[in-house]
């Protein structure tokens, strides 16, 4: 007869334990009773980067990584990019539900009026250096936003966790913008609130001295699809930093502006900006082999490709090729899209690549269709920490209401010294005889 549970045989001990399955998983903390001697403080899940381990449960966001399968609440991300736009998705992750026409009114106007930000963020805007990542100021503001907001240390209260919500993704545009134009030297464009959250957007980026910023329509509709794509990914590099940084009941300014900096690496939302450096530095087709070898001997990434939980196609590449058709046929072809377009054919032919299941994710088209448009590679990260806050706000109030979560606070295997006595320093070894053993650590 079959049962949900796990019958684990300790051969230190010879001792069986039983342990219930729930949802395809054990509980590790039940794996604490699995001890050799009652000292023993028992045995614990060994998981650096978490690879197989579920922090959580969510309602919110959906993978199928060997079907290349991605859906929110539900929804298959293909249907979203196709027929929904930015505002109502990020209504459906925050809320659970698409909204009907009354509530999606009332969320825009409840969004769109949070899109002004105090004066005093232009002025700690101005204060960084002229050539400042725009992701280090937007590090820098989205935490200094908790300083504004004292009354978001109410975490539970509803009211407030909502009013943060719009907040956040009615600012994050705004600080956004003000480090574009902060790194050209240009001066700050006041939201528009008459534009849609795309068109304001990109109205605050691109608007020079005319009275009305017009986008275009094909361009704003394609960013807007973009922000679809980049708006959750369940339990990735950011949203686990938000939720550990969030799980100390900090506010939620401070647990994004940890997420945003969590995104700014290049192994995940500055992915978009280091491919579009390598394919810079590849320059022609022709050198694509040179490329595709040192890649393969372990010489740098293939950026852009590969993912912890997808192994087949990113559905959300697919649909940004189909999207980087329709930009060029505004702004002119990208010619890196040539050298993109061969190198996924050479790597998805090649072994090392098919072997590993190693495909296209989302940052692999996705800056080619932003270098397009017109923004410097520094802005990709940005455009991608943008539509992730409905995301991260959806994850942080899930995991506010959720009555299992605590304190994040993982274990460690410690494998350092044992207990050793303290020596003055003057007796203890020479310098050039200890270099080793210190450098060893830093
Ligand atoms: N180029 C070359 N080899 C790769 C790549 C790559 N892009 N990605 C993985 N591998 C190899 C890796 O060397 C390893 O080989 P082996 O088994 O021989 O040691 C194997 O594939 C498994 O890789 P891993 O590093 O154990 O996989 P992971 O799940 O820890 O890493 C990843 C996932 C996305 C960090 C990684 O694939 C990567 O570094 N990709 C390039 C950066 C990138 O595009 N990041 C964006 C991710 S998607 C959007 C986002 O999350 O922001």
């Amino acid at each position: 007869m079959s049962k949900d549970t796990l019958t684990i045989t300790d051969n230190r001990t010879g001792k069986q334990y039983e342990i219930p399955i729930e949802h395809n998983a054990i509980r590790t903390a039940d794996l604490r009773q699995i001890k050799t001697s009652v000292e023993d403080a028992g045995l614990v899940g060994y998981d650096p980067a978490l690879t197989n381990t579920a922090t959580c449960k969510s309602k919110i966001t959906c993978i199928v990584g060997d079907k290349g399968i991605l859906r929110y609440r539900g929804y298959p991300i293909e249907e979203l990019a196709e027929k929904s736009n930015y505002l109502e998705t990020a209504y459906l992750i925050v809320k659970g539900e698409l909204p009907d026409r009354k509530h999606f009114e009332m969320w825009k106007q409840n969004v769109t009026i949070h899109s002004m930000v105090h004066e005093n963020i232009k002025k700690f805007v101005d204060e960084f250096r002229y050539d400042a990542h725009p992701m280090g100021i937007l590090v820098g503001t989205v935490g200094a936003l908790s300083t504004f907001y004292p009354d978001a240390k109410d975490i539970f209260d509803l009211e407030s966790r909502r009013l943060q919500t719009r907040r956040l993704i009615g600012k994050l545009p705004t600080l956004a913008a003000f480090a574009y134009r902060h790194s050209r030297g240009l001066p700050y464009v006041y939201p528009d609130n008459d534009l849609s959250y795309t068109g304001n957007f990109l109205s605050m980026l691109f608007k020079m001295t005319e009275l009305k910023y017009q986008p275009n329509p094909v361009l704003e509709r394609a960013l807007d699809v973009l922000f679809i794509l980049h708006a959750d990914h369940e339990q990735n590099c950011s949203t686990n930093a938000l939720r550990s940084v969030a799980s100390s009941q900090v506010d939620a300014y401070s647990a994004v502006a940890a997420a945003v900096a969590a995104l700014y690496g290049p192994l995940h939302g500055g992915a978009n900006e280091a491919v579009i450096r390598m394919l810079m530095e590849i320059g022609s087709v022709k050198r694509i082999p040179e490329y595709i070898k040192k890649f393969k001997s372990g010489e740098g990434r293939l950026m852009g490709f590969g993912h912890r939980v997808y192994k087949n196609y990113d559905p959300r590449a697919k649909i940004i090729k189909r999207v980087a058709d329709e930009v060029f046929q505004v702004t002119g072809r990208n010619p890196l899209i040539d050298i993109a377009l061969e190198l996924e054919r050479i790597a998805l032919e090649d072994d090392y690549f098919v072997s590993r299941k190693l495909y296209p994710n989302v940052d692999f088209y996705s800056g080619i269709i932003y270098q397009a448009m017109g923004f410097p590679v520094t802005m990709f990260p940005v455009l991608f920490a943008i539509p992730r806050t409905s995301g991260w706000m959806a994850q942080w109030a899930e995991l506010v209401r959720d009555p299992e979560q605590k304190i994040t606070r993982p274990r460690q295997i410690y494998i350092g010294e044992g207990a050793r006595s303290y020596v003055p320093i003057a007796q203890r070894p020479q310098p050039d005889m200890r270099e080793d053993a210190v450098s060893e650590s830093i």
